[in-house]
Formats: C-alpha cells, structure tokens, sequence
C-alpha cells in the first residue's frame, strides 16, 4: 500500500464528476453492495468499538448466494464488535433462512473483547413492526447505529425512515444506507396501476412524488439527498452509486443514499467504496488510518 492509501477524502462534492470518479477507480456493482456495507461496518468498529445493526430488508437477495447477504457479511465480520441486530423480513422463506444464519454464529470470543450479542428477528412487514422493535429496545443516544434499508423498489414507507430518524432524542442520529431504484423508477412508476397515487404516497411520505419524475440521475439523486438533509436534518447525506455488471454495460442501477451526523462517516464510506474489493488492511495499518483521520 502507498501512503496516499491510508489518506481519508470526501466523495466529490460534484456528483457527476463522481460518477465518472467511481466507475473509473473500483466500481461498486450490484453484486458486491453486500462487501460495501460489511466493509463500511468493519471501519465503523474500529471507530466506535460497538454499534447496533438494523437490517429492514434482511432476507437475502439470491437465496443461493450468501456471499452477497449484508446481514450475513456484517453479522460475520471481524472484529465483531456489533453488539446489538434488529433484523426485519416478511416472507416466510427468508424468516428461516435468517434464524438459521443467526443460529449458526459462534458464541463470543471474549479475548478479543466480542460482546454478547443480542439478535432479535422480526417477522413480517417492516413497516408495521419498526415503531415496535424502537419502543422494546430504545437506542440510547450515544449507541452508534446503523441502518440498511435495502428495499427493492417501494416497499419502504416514508414514515418509517423518519420513525428512525426521529428515534434518538440526542447525539448522532441513527445512520441510513437508503436504497433507492434510479435504474427502474421511472418503469416500475408508469408499471404502477392500482392505488398508485395511495402507494407512491406511502413511500415518497406525501404527494409530491410527480416532482422525481421530472429529474433523472444524478439531478434526482441529489434532489432525494436534498430531502434527508432538509427534511430529517442529517448533516451528511451522499448517494454512492452501485452499477451494473461490467460486461452487461455498466450503467447506474441504483443509488445507496448514506446519511449521518458523523463528520467521519462520509470519509469512511468513500474508503469502503473504494476498499471493498480490496483485502483488508492489516492491525497496524488501521492504526495508521486512525492516526490519518484524526489529523483531518
Ligand atoms: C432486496 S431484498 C434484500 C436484500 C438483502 N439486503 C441482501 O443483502 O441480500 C428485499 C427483502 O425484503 C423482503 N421484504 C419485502 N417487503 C418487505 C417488508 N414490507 N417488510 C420486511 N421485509 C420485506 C423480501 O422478502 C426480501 O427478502
């Protein structure tokens, strides 16, 4: 590794200039999101030493590909300094694949400081259940937390993203890895015939949802992260593109929206993005990073 690659940088401010940025330095494609956001999570531990993973969506994507299942990246992750997993799902099929995945785990390795973990598997639709799971288990304000809303296209309420944000009553807010569908919007709205307007209104959170359609890309983009700063007051909020296959073309898919009030968590995530293929670094190499992002 060269020096540079310990140095911390801010995604470009430009968003199409990042675009450009990302797809030429380490794109991250659907296949992989999974290794972003467990790399994200590794470098969030050595931050915070502890953390609370909500998981809205858990069940895996590809029933035959657990190698791309976030909930079982970050669940599996060492250092595994996540204490606290609050995982939501609501077919059936994927309840038993998460319980059995969740089952499987070792018990704490107590020389390296692992926690005993409290895994807690919510049946049925997030949307419903997410208002329970923060009445049964308040997150204290100084619990670092974050939370994957990796839906496939609209089933995630408005309300539900602002119930988390909303949750603590101080400190950082609760973090976000927002998915949202920039790739098959447009078709998946026109697609959209019953109770459309009661629907699209569920999960943009009021009527003016017609206001995405005039925009596309990286306009739209911002236009969304616009809202999560304007609306649910996070201090960070960036959209880090995920693209197609290489060899299928490699357009823009969707867009992770990351959200957070940690001056450190958009350096980290845009380390993750470029990292998350790479192996990881080293225990003396984190120190470096530490001492790197200290001095920023
Ligand atoms: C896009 S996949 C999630 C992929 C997963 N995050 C991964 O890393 O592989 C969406 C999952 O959410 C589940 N789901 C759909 N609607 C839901 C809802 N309203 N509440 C909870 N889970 C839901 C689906 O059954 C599916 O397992």
């Amino acid at each position: 590794m060269s020096a540079e690659d310990f140095l911390f940088e801010l995604p470009p401010a430009d968003l199409k200039i990042a675009e450009r940025k990302f797809k030429e330095r380490n794109p991250i494609w659907t296949g992989c999101k999974a290794r972003l956001i467990e790399r994200y999570l590794f470098y969030f531990v050595q931050i915070t030493y502890h953390g609370t993973y909500i998981d809205a969506f858990a069940g895996p994507q590809e029933c035959d590909k657990h190698e791309m299942w976030s909930a079982k990246l970050v669940m599996e992750s060492s250092p595994r300094w996540l204490k606290n997993f609050f995982l939501f799902e609501l077919k059936d099929s994927q309840v038993k694949l998460l319980r059995q995945m969740c089952n499987s785990q070792p018990p704490p390795d107590k020389t390296k400081k692992e926690p005993n973990r409290k895994i807690k598997i919510y049946p049925g639709d997030f949307n419903q259940n997410i208002l329970m799971m923060l009445r049964e288990n308040p997150i204290r304000d100084k619990e670092a937390t974050f939370c994957l809303l990796d839906q496939r296209t609209f089933e995630c309420d408005w309300a539900s993203v602002k119930a988390i944000a909303d949750h603590k009553r101080g400190g950082n807010k609760i973090e976000l890895f927002y998915f949202f569908p920039e790739g098959w919007i447009n078709r998946s709205m026109k697609a959209k015939k019953i109770d459309k307007d009661e629907a699209l209104k569920k999960w943009w959170g009021d009527s003016s949802w017609p206001e995405l359609m005039k925009r596309q890309g990286a306009v739209r983009a911002q236009y969304v992260c616009d809202r999560f700063k304007s609306e649910l007051k996070y201090k960070h909020v960036y959209p880090f593109p995920i693209y197609e296959k290489p060899d299928k073309g490699g357009r823009i898919m969707y867009y992770m929206i990351h959200t957070s009030d940690h001056d450190e968590a958009p350096l980290l995530m845009n380390r993750a993005y470029g990292k998350a293929l790479d192996i990881k670094e080293t225990p003396e190499q984190l120190d470096l990073l530490k001492v790197s992002l200290a001095k920023n």
